[in-house]
């Protein structure tokens, strides 16, 4: 299982147009969803707002060599390790789920395009990358979702009750389980179960692409940009139009660190 190409195997009975139409219709909802939402919340024009008024406080400005390498130090420290998340389980559950499903989306697209044409044959490291990554989802994304969930691990509430905003890790929970079914009953030779794990498969995904706009899904875009955003205000001065910090001992007790946060 873990060394084919599921996508080859589904491309004998569904034209390889099909499939690829099928991937750029998701693009397209992404870009679709995202814009609608940056569109309606207006989070992007109160983005851009706060960003003129910082930079209209801040102290010295930066040159452009200064805020490459703020940039980068950002990307590399900030957004590839969600540093925002602390040190913890949380990090690491994150961590796991979001290197899994770039992992997935990645071999997927690649899988996809280039080795799903009659003739073509699979190198063995796609299908292992593809496998690969939807476990590494699963393992991030059940955790998170079963222990790691404010609403589970502070309000106490049961990890089956499901709001509106669990939509997107759910969702990507559903593509990452269903493919990964898929792929065992495809490979197994079970056609009946093969196939009812594609449908949900396609649903899934349709489910998490489609619903950019109502769930999290774009904090994938927004989180980086504020990232940035934030480490450029600290080094220029402006900090976000916040004060600056007190210039005396921090005495302020334990403060959050007392207790875990249980507070039911
Ligand atoms: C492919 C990229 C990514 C994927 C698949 C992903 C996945 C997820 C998932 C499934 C959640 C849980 C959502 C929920 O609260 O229900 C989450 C939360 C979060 N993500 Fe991401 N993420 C990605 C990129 C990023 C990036 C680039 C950042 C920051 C730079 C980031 C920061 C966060 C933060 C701060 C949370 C809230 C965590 C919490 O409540 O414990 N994510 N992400």
């Amino acid at each position: 299982m873990m060394s084919i190409n599921p996508f080859s195997v589904l491309a004998e009975t569904i034209s390889p147009a099909a499939i690829q139409f099928f991937v750029l219709a998701m693009i397209a909802l992404i870009i679709i969803g995202t814009i609608v939402q940056m569109i309606h919340h207006k989070n992007v024009t109160y983005f851009f707002n706060n960003a003129k008024k910082a930079k209209l406080a801040a102290e010295r400005e930066l040159g452009a060599g200064e805020k490459t390498s703020i940039i980068l130090k950002t990307v590399a420290h900030d957004i590839a390790t969600t540093a925002e998340l602390g040190a913890g389980k949380r990090r690491v559950a994150h961590v796991m789920g979001m290197y899994g499903t770039i992992l997935f989306w990645v071999a997927s697209v690649v899988m996809v395009f280039c080795y799903t044409a009659q003739g073509t044959t699979t190198p063995t490291v796609w299908p292992i990358i593809w496998h690969v990554g939807a476990i590494m989802t699963c393992v991030g994304g059940y955790w998170f979702w079963l222990f790691l969930r404010v609403d589970v691990l502070a309000e106490a509430h049961p990890w089956y009750r499901i709001i509106k905003a669990d939509l997107f890790v759910l969702a990507l929970l559903a593509c990452a389980t269903t493919g990964l079914a898929w792929s065992y009953f495809q490979s197994s030779g079970s056609a009946g179960l093969g196939y009812l794990f594609l449908i949900l498969f396609i649903t899934s995904n349709i489910v998490l692409f489609g619903g950019v706009y109502w769930s999290k899904f774009a904090h994938m875009f927004y989180k980086p940009g504020a990232a940035i955003q934030k480490n450029l205000a600290e080094a220029d001065g402006s900090r976000d139009n916040l004060p600056p910090l007190a210039d005396a001992p921090k005495q302020f007790g334990l403060g959050i660190k007392r207790e875990q946060p249980k507070h039911y």
